[in-house]
């Protein structure tokens, strides 16, 4: 046993013991006597395998096919325009894949030819100008790894547990790393004039998206990336350019960026006044609600990733993420907040991106409230659902980061529930 099974035994057995568990645990496997797939020889050993992939680019393994974007029938009435959630049961370290990054349309997927994209930065500038795609790449070049959210994400859970499956109460939710040019660069070759305290960045989709972004947060870490985990950005993500908005909401990464205009004041376009504010018990809405609040939940298990294998040494595995910073802590309990435990972080820890976290115990076969508790490195704790809705009522579907409950039984099974 070398150091760091030693430290996970004791981790285990501590865990054990705080959860009410078993002292002593059933051994991971079982004894290696009788079991066909090991003593007989299978298929796949016993004849030539399929040659190198001849479609050109790879798909998971067949055995993976259930792992996909999907959609809530009865949320949206069509897939032409609207959402599908990232498969985050089926997903563990930190960077989600390209193929099932969630997606939220407007007027739809723009195909925008690279050849004929162009970028014009105009208003309160020196130089108006009009970039195309190669010219953008000759800036300099930086990698990051952000978290997208939806501030929709959760929001059909604000009034009460709803939708079965973390893939659709949280995947709303992306992280991926980008490579593009900071925003600052840009505006430096257009020249910002001193009144300049704004940017409006337009899409060039047939929605015409737009967005208000305060020149402070332009000038700091705002990005326009072509790349997303190395490879070109995929249609429904931008390509072939979009704005990148670290830790702010997702509506503001505005995809198929075709347009930047630097003013003076906001807006006030749709998607920032009719849209993208939060009505408040009172009547009054708040505005400009842009970093995303700390947020953790944990994805397995969950309702379309039960507890397959009975009681014993189980894995729980979350993420947690803020738009303010990193993520220090979690805490997670397993009998609805009574007993709060520390959870294991691990992978990066990045401003404003996903971080992985785990806790692993030893299930007695008892039925369990399974929650998590993120806290990021300003100090903020993540609120329950109850406390947001004693400050903000139920009127608004954005920026729900309560913290989420899965109920287990005894079989395993997951569901979706509320404690108070
Ligand atoms: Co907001």
């Amino acid at each position: 046993m070398d150091d760091s099974e030693g430290h996970s035994r004791r981790r285990f057995l501590a865990a054990g013991l705080a959860a009410g568990g078993a002292l002593a645990s059933a051994p991971l496997a079982k004894a290696a006597s009788g079991d066909p797939a090991i003593l007989e020889v299978q298929p796949w050993a016993n004849e030539l395998g399929d040659g190198v992939d001849a479609s050109g680019y790879g798909l998971p393994s067949p055995f993976e096919a259930k792992v996909q974007r999907r959609n809530v029938p009865w949320l949206t009435a069509d897939t032409t325009t609207s959402i599908n959630f990232t498969p985050l049961h089926a997903l563990d370290g930190i960077i989600t894949p390209n193929g099932v990054c969630f997606e939220r349309h407007h007027s739809g997927v723009a195909r925008v030819d690279p050849a004929d994209y162009r970028l014009m930065v105009h208003g309160l500038v020196e130089r108006p100008l009009v970039f195309t795609l190669q010219d953008l790449m000759r800036f300099p070049r930086h990698n990051k790894i952000y978290f997208l959210e939806c501030t929709a994400n959760s929001g059909m859970e604000v009034r009460s547990a709803q939708l079965n499956g973390v893939q659709y109460t949280h995947g709303m939710v992306h992280n991926v790393m980008y490579t593009g040019v900071l925003l600052k660069d840009i505006l430096a070759e257009a020249g910002v004039k001193t009144e300049g305290k704004w940017l409006l960045a337009e899409g060039a989709d047939a929605a015409a998206m737009t967005r208000s972004i305060p020149l402070e947060k332009v000038l700091d870490d705002c990005m326009v990336a072509f790349k997303m985990n190395g490879e070109a950005l995929r249609a429904e993500n931008g390509y072939p350019a979009r704005l990148v908005v670290p830790g702010w909401e997702g509506n503001m990464w505005i995809k198929w960026l075709r347009r930047l205009e630097v003013g003076d004041k906001p807006w006030h376009q749709r998607e920032e006044t009719s849209k993208y504010t939060d009505l408040m018990p009172d009547g009054s809405a708040r505005r400009f609600t842009w970093e995303m609040d700390a947020k953790s939940v944990i994805t397995s298990p969950s309702p379309q990733a039960p507890i397959l294998h009975g009681k014993g040494h189980t894995v729980i595995s979350g993420l947690a993420w803020s738009g303010r910073g990193t993520i220090p802590r979690v805490d997670v309990t397993l009998d609805g907040g009574i007993n709060w435990h520390k959870a294991r972080i691990d992978g990066p820890s990045l401003d404003y991106a996903l971080h992985r976290f785990y806790f692993e115990f030893d299930w007695d076969g008892s039925p369990l409230l399974l929650q998590s508790r993120a806290h990021d490195s300003t100090g903020y704790v993540q609120p329950t659902k109850d406390a947001l809705r004693a400050i903000r009522g139920t009127g608004s579907t954005y920026h729900n980061n309560g913290i989420q409950t899965w109920a287990v039984n005894g079989d395993g099974e997951v569901l979706n529930v509320e404690v108070s």
